[in-house]
């Protein structure tokens, strides 16, 4: 299958993308927080289709995507309260919220659970496709299973071209990591997956929101997941990731005691000059949402153009939105953390 690249500035490449997505065949599109892989949400043979694409376990589900509040009417079973409250404040932006699914979703979406995860994008061209498309949108992450999420249609064009009809090219994607997941199939709500609308956000709108385990621990053997997707080795480059939890000065010293050919560094910006391996950064050190943008593209590189084999990490501060970053980093890690005291 030929891949076709286009560019979302032209108004017929919405055109042409929502055409594919309504004749069952997948593209891939820009939101705020990565690309997506999308198809007709409503279409289960168009969505199974996802799966072969990404080479992705049937059994994680995916994130139903709408372009207006209402849409969710029908896809869900009822909107809550505490839903209504959530959409108010954050949607459209990067929140997907967990409710009883309703009965127009096929199986292939929710992976035969009981619910659904529904996100409403604030990306213009995520948009625009969507009402294009007439139909709500099932769309994980664009990129091959177990590759970093893409945040340039470059990305998605590594990992999917022949397999997919197109790319939507709409540049770079704003936050850089993927969305926040709540659930409101629990009690009290639980955070799924931690991402652009933080913990504290959370609490603020809903009072008691608990972290999932998962979040910062790898799952204990024989323990079923919350969100499937956590179970998986995520976000994983080709090179040993291995986290270093310490002072500047302490990284600089382990790093520069162990530098070998193979051995690159993953640093914050400006930190590289003191090291004696190749490094990337991925932002300022204070400054967590420049990591959240940088931190898939600076995995990719890793392998990439440096080729390295292990990766020293600087460890990123598990607050606010770098509770996400870290979050993705320590499964790119698979939870390997050196404390350097
Ligand atoms: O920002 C994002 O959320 C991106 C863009 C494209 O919207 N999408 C994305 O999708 O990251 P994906 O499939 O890569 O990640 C979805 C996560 C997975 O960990 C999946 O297991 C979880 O959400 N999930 C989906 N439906 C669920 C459900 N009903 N219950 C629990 N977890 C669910
Ligand atoms: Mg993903």
């Amino acid at each position: 299958m030929q891949t076709q690249l286009l560019d979302a500035k032209e108004p017929e490449s919405i055109r042409k993308a929502a055409r594919i997505l309504q004749n069952g065949g997948l593209v891939g599109i820009p939101t705020e927080t990565v690309y997506g892989l999308a198809a007709n949400a409503l279409n289960g043979a168009a969505v199974a289709g996802i799966f072969t694409a990404k080479s992705r376990p049937m059994d994680n589900p995916l994130i139903v995507h709408i372009s207006q509040f209402d849409q969710i009417d029908g896809l869900v079973r009822e909107v809550p309260d505490a839903a209504r409250k959530l959409a108010e404040r954050f949607w459209p932006g990067p929140l997907t919220i967990i409710l009883p699914k309703g009965n127009c979703i096929p199986d292939e979406v929710s992976a035969g659970l009981d619910t659904v995860a529904i996100r409403f994008p604030s990306h213009p061209v995520a948009q625009a496709v969507i009402d294009a498309a007439g139909v709500p949108l099932a769309a994980p992450s664009a990129n091959l299973s177990g590759h970093p999420s893409p945040t340039t249609a470059a990305h998605v064009m590594d990992d999917m071209d022949g397999r997919i009809e197109a790319v939507l090219d709409g540049g770079p994607c704003a936050v850089g990591v993927e969305s926040t997941v709540v659930t409101l199939a629990a009690e009290p709500p639980r955070l799924l997956r931690p991402g652009g609308v933080t913990l504290e956000q959370l609490r603020e709108v809903l009072g008691d929101v608990e972290m999932d385990q998962a979040v910062l621990n790898p799952l204990p053997e024989g323990q079923q997941a919350a969100s499937p997707g956590m179970k998986y080795k995520h976000y994983s480059p080709k090179a040993n990731v291995v986290i270093l939890d310490g002072s500047l000065e302490h990284y600089i010293d382990y790093v520069n005691t162990h530098a070998k050919p193979g051995v690159a560094a993953l640093c914050y910006n400006g930190e590289n000059d003191a090291l004696s391996v190749p490094a990337i950064c991925y932002g300022g050190e204070r400054d967590c949402g420049e990591q959240a943008r940088e931190l898939f593209d600076a995995l990719r590189e890793l392998d990439d153009v440096l080729h390295a084999e292990t990766v020293y990490a600087r460890c990123p501060e598990p607050k606010g939105v770098g509770l996400a970053v870290y979050n993705r980093l320590i499964r790119a890690a698979g939870f390997e953390v050196i404390s350097l005291g």
